[in-house]
């Protein structure tokens, strides 16, 4: 345990820095919708995506039409919902379905704009993705799961499930399904911030049963300001 720092006066008031999203002055957001705490790395460029109180993005990631829970960490170079051209014309050249980038009177191939936003990624809480892993359209990555660094996600991950290699598959569970069970139950990541301030010691400490044991007694009615 690490020695604890004498506590100011309004420690209450001081404990919790500013929530306002870091972006750097390089990423490129559209239509993007940011958590407290979350942080969007250099040259990041999201597109379409809700993202979770403390997510972040390091730099060089990318997401479009996706759904990222709360507490995920997405390492640098990650690419989320790598989208589809269509195969089935002529050219899966972008000529067709966004001819207005080179001809005027021919708009925007809706079609095309619809079928990518029906393909959404869905991401839930506390999913690590390593380095430079590629998540396909459509596949969605249970809470608590881990993504390999290089890895190309073509199938739905279950919840805690640590998967990687090209494609993806199950190396091996995070935790006992029991275990995964209780910290399903506990939802710490709707936990609101006092409590966090609260269990964090213990995160750092405890075995994860005995984390259990202490905080499924002491944990609160889920946070209604989290996303
Ligand atoms: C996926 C990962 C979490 C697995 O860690 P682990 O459970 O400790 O796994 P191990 O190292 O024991 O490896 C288990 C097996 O999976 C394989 N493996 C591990 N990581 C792999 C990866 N990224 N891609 C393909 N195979 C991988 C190992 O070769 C090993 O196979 P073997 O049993 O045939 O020898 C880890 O390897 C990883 O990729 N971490 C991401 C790191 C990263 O990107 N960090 C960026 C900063 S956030």
């Amino acid at each position: 345990m690490q020695p604890e720092t004498p506590r100011p006066e309004n420690f209450e008031e001081l404990r919790f820095r500013d929530s306002e999203p870091k972006i750097a002055t390089t990423a490129e957001l559209k239509r993007t919708k940011l958590g407290r705490y979350c942080e969007i790395g250099q040259r990041v460029v999201l597109r379409e995506v809700e993202l979770g109180d403390f997510s972040y993005f390091e730099r060089g990631g990318e997401a479009i039409h996706s759904s990222i829970g709360r507490f995920c960490s997405i390492a640098a170079n990650v690419r989320i919902n790598a989208l589809a051209h269509p195969m089935e014309r002529l050219t899966t050249h972008k000529v067709s379905y966004r001819p207005n980038e080179y001809f005027r009177w021919l708009p925007v191939d809706q079609s095309v704009v619809e079928a990518r936003k029906a393909d959404a990624v869905t991401i839930g809480h506390d999913v690590w993705i390593g380095h430079g892993a590629i998540v396909m359209p459509g596949v969605a990555i249970g809470n608590g799961a881990v993504v390999g660094a290089g890895a190309v996600v073509t199938h739905d991950i279950p919840p805690f499930t640590i998967a990687a290699g090209v494609p993806a598959k199950p190396i091996r569970e995070r935790f006992p399904p029991e275990i995964a069970a209780r910290i399903t139950a506990l939802a710490w990541w709707d936990w609101p911030l006092e409590t966090l301030f609260d269990a964090i010691p213990d995160m750092q400490v405890l075995p994860i049963e005995a984390f259990l044991d202490k905080w499924e007694r002491q944990s609160p009615a889920p946070s209604t300001s989290a996303k």
